[in-house]
């Protein structure tokens, strides 16, 4: 009787501690989903409506079709960065820098540059 308590008490304790594992990967999963869901509401919600008008509804195609414009991750950014002044946005280079993670994230996959 002794024994079989001591071996519930043991599998009590390591459900627990998978449990609390499983919660942490969560958390830190919520956070880097919540940095992403910004960065894509700033693309959502001043780039998407052009690009998407330009290939039928289809916005992601800009980025995705055989002959896209960009090609390093350099040049990535310095087209986010020209959109976003022409469309008179005045963003920080921070944002910049965050919509041009997304995208690259997302859909181009450049090797990220190191200082990042
Ligand atoms: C008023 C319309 C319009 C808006 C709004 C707009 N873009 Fe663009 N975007 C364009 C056009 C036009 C091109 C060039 C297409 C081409 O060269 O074939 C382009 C191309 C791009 C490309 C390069 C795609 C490629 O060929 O690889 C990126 C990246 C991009 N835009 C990002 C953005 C971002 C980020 C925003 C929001 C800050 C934005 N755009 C808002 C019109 C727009």
């Amino acid at each position: 009787m002794k024994l079989l308590r001591g071996l519930l008490t043991l599998l009590l304790l390591t459900i627990g501690m998978v449990a609390c594992a499983t919660e942490e990967v969560k958390t830190l999963e919520k956070q880097e989903d919540k940095q992403a869901s910004a960065d894509n509401k700033l693309y959502q919600a001043n780039c998407i409506s052009c690009h998407a008008s330009m290939f039928d509804g289809k916005a992601d195609e800009i980025f995705t079709r055989k002959d896209r414009k960009v090609k390093t991750v350099e040049g990535l950014k310095a087209r986010v960065q020209m959109c976003a002044t022409n469309l008179n946005l005045q963003w920080f280079d921070e944002e910049v820098d965050d919509v041009t993670t997304y995208l690259n994230q997302e859909f181009y996959h450049f090797k990220p540059v190191a200082a990042e």
